[in-house]
């Protein structure tokens, strides 16, 4: 496995292979990163990984500066994994304008106006932030292939979005979310939570199941599920920024007549903030 920072030498690195598929990550690797690897390796001959915490996409109050670097363990995970390529650029590599003071001074991509609905209502242009980087790191690696996890369902949708309208020749595959034992969804943000927060964390999804199955079930009437779901995780301790039955195909909120559904939540445990969600094809009731 080849350790690479520059663009330069990755492209060089990349130029003779055939057929590549890309994973894109923030580092701090967990089984929910390796899945996605296992995925990219289905498509293609060679695997590259990237590693970079993208400044753009955090707000300034959130934990860009916290954010777990764990360079080290990450790359022996993904030596393990048998990836071939490891990029790892700096912040004046993807942004070679940046003055080192206002990274807002760079062009950006201008995602569509559903980036600001659900996580980008409370994290104002987090996704303008993840869709450049993306485009960034789509145009260095140039795969034929780029995996995301689903656990990321509105970014998964922002950046299938942004590869149709900006013509890419890229196919997209998704991962499904993985959960540890319990049904917590992996994710690195699972690290700053406490025992007994880790424990308690299973109630966001065990929440969205339980509005799957009264969909399932019969109940129609989605605001009112959406507000019992809240007002339940607020009663447990959660500060809940949204629960919300969406079509899985436009992210819109869900009419009646929508069979494939995705119900989301992102809510607060003590300091840390997680996302979830479920899709489901709703069934036809008689
Ligand atoms: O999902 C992530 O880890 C990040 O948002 C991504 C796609 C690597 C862009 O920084």
């Amino acid at each position: 496995m080849q350790i690479i920072h520059t663009v330069q030498a990755l492209r060089d690195a990349l130029k003779a292979q055939p057929k590549i598929a890309f994973v894109p990550t923030m580092g701090n690797l967990h089984a929910g990163h390796l899945h996605l690897v296992q995925i990219a390796q289905q498509h293609a001959t060679c695997v590259v990984v990237s590693i970079f915490v993208n400044p753009l996409q955090f707000g300034a109050n959130e934990d860009l500066a916290n954010y777990p670097r764990t360079l080290t363990a990450d790359c022996e995970k993904l030596e393990q994994a048998g990836v071939d390529f490891v990029f790892v650029p700096t912040v004046h590599e993807l942004y070679p304008d940046f003055d080192g003071v206002d990274l807002h001074q760079s062009m950006t991509v201008q995602p569509p106006s559903i980036a600001s609905d659900l996580c980008g209502a409370t994290r104002p242009g987090h996704f303008m932030g993840v869709a450049t980087v993306v485009l960034k790191l789509l145009n260095i690696v140039q795969p034929h292939v780029a995996v995301f996890g689903q656990k990321d369902y509105q970014q998964l949708f922002i950046i299938q979005s942004m590869v149709r309208q900006f013509n890419l020749s890229i196919d997209i595959v998704s991962g499904e979310t993985v959960r540890e034992s319990n049904g917590l969804a992996m994710s690195s943000r699972n690290g700053y939570l406490s025992f007994a927060e880790k424990a308690q964390a299973v109630e966001l999804v065990r929440t969205l199941q339980e509005v799957v199955t009264a969909i399932q079930a019969g109940s129609h009437d989605y605001p009112e599920l959406e507000t019992k779901a809240i007002q339940q995780l607020t009663a447990l301790g959660w500060q809940v920024d949204y629960v919300s039955i969406r079509s899985a195909k436009t992210l819109l909120p869900a009419q009646i007549n929508d069979k494939d559904l995705v119900v989301l939540g992102a809510a607060k445990l003590g300091k840390t903030r997680l996302i979830d969600n479920i899709q489901f094809c709703a069934k036809s009731l008689k």
